[in-house]
């Protein structure tokens, strides 16, 4: 019995100095394998009297049984240890400041002027149309009452494709978003022709457009909005509220005043210049040009395919850039356009 327990002893200590479970498993060969200590003391039993045999088998059993739990034991304690070592080898330290992304991207100046007019023209009930930055002769200038060889093209010299539309003359980049106007109403006509009654045209048509021109406040390619309101009795004072309305939303104030000057496009008549005066802030009490305007044209209304004896409305075409120099209070043009993120990330 003596013996047995220094049995016992030693096989714990083997197990204990054991520090994986591969080590553990030979220690486990040298007490419990074939040929192992216990199995040794096994082999001895075949020699004794049957008397002793019963005892001594005992004996061994429990023996056997000590050195196993003593293995179980041992066993549990390494898996345990080594679930410790792995949940701290991946600990998460969750007091750790998280990482900042390095540049977090953001709306463009002029992108946000945009989503800023599409919104305010949207709560006035205006819709959102897009259109063709590459444009056929006949909407950029024919259709708009500017017919070839006069002297209003000049206003709007653009940039021209080599490629001829079917009329045989080259596309044009467009030089203003007019071209919309007769699109988007040509559209409307067609949708309710041979109805007794037509909806009223409410739209915007925001977008880039291009001219020869290159300066502090001219851009080649420049940003406009347009705006179309035709009905059956629209007239220039919906336009002088829309666009009231238009520029406090745009300005977040009401302390400012609209000027209307007169002016000439072709297919406005009559046609005004919009002049806007500050009534505080670092811009108050100057005239500051910010849009075309006008009563749509018998022939512009005929060109949409309309009845000019029965519709009637106002148009405006304005600068967005404009716009937004004012709001962010930008004094060149073309930073918007040169992609310096010391310039638009301030507007993040
Ligand atoms: N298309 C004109 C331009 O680019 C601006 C303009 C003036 C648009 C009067 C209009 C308008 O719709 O009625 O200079």
């Amino acid at each position: 019995m003596h013996q047995s327990m220094d049995l016992v002893v030693s096989a714990r200590a083997a197990f204990a100095a054991a520090s994986t479970a591969a080590e553990l498993e030979n220690a486990k060969a040298r007490f419990l394998g074939k040929a192992g200590a216990v199995t040794e003391l096994m082999k001895e039993l075949a020699g004794l009297p049957v008397e002793q045999k019963k005892t001594r088998g005992a004996e061994i059993n429990r023996l056997k049984q000590a050195i196993e739990a003593e293995l179980q034991a041992r066993r549990a304690a390494l898996a345990e240890a080594e679930l410790k070592a792995q949940l701290k080898a991946e600990a998460l330290d969750v007091t750790l400041p998280g990482r900042r992304p390095a540049a977090n991207g953001s709306l463009h100046p002029i992108g946000r002027a945009m989503e800023r007019i599409e919104a305010i023209f949207g709560s006035m009930g205006f819709d959102v149309a897009d259109g063709p930055e590459i444009e056929t002769d006949w909407y950029s200038f024919t259709a708009l009452n500017n017919p070839e060889n006069h002297p209003a093209r000049s206003m709007q010299d653009t940039f021209y494709v080599d490629v001829n539309d079917a009329e045989g003359r080259p596309l044009n980049l467009r030089p203003h978003t007019s071209p919309m106007q007769i699109r988007y109403a040509q559209a409307h006509a067609r949708k309710y022709a041979g109805q007794a009654s037509m909806p009223e045209i409410r739209v915007i048509a925001p977008g880039r457009t291009y001219r020869v021109d290159s300066d502090a406040t001219h851009s080649p390619m420049f940003h406009q909005v347009e705006g179309l309101w035709v009905g059956e009795n629209i007239s220039f004072k919906d336009l002088k509220a829309v666009y009231l309305r238009f520029v406090q939303a745009f300005f977040e104030t009401d302390d400012l005043k609209l000027r209307f000057r007169p002016s000439y496009f072709p297919f406005t008549e009559p046609s005004a210049e919009i002049d806007m005066m500050f009534g505080s802030g670092p811009l108050q009490g100057r005239w500051l040009e910010v849009s075309g305007s006008g009563q749509v044209h018998p022939q512009v209304i005929r060109n949409m395919g309309l009845d000019a004896e029965r519709y009637i409305g106002f148009a405006f075409g304005s600068g967005i850039d404009r716009l937004a120099m004012l709001r962010y209070g930008v004094g060149d043009l073309r930073l918007f356009f040169e992609g310096d993120l010391r310039f638009l990330s301030q507007f993040r």
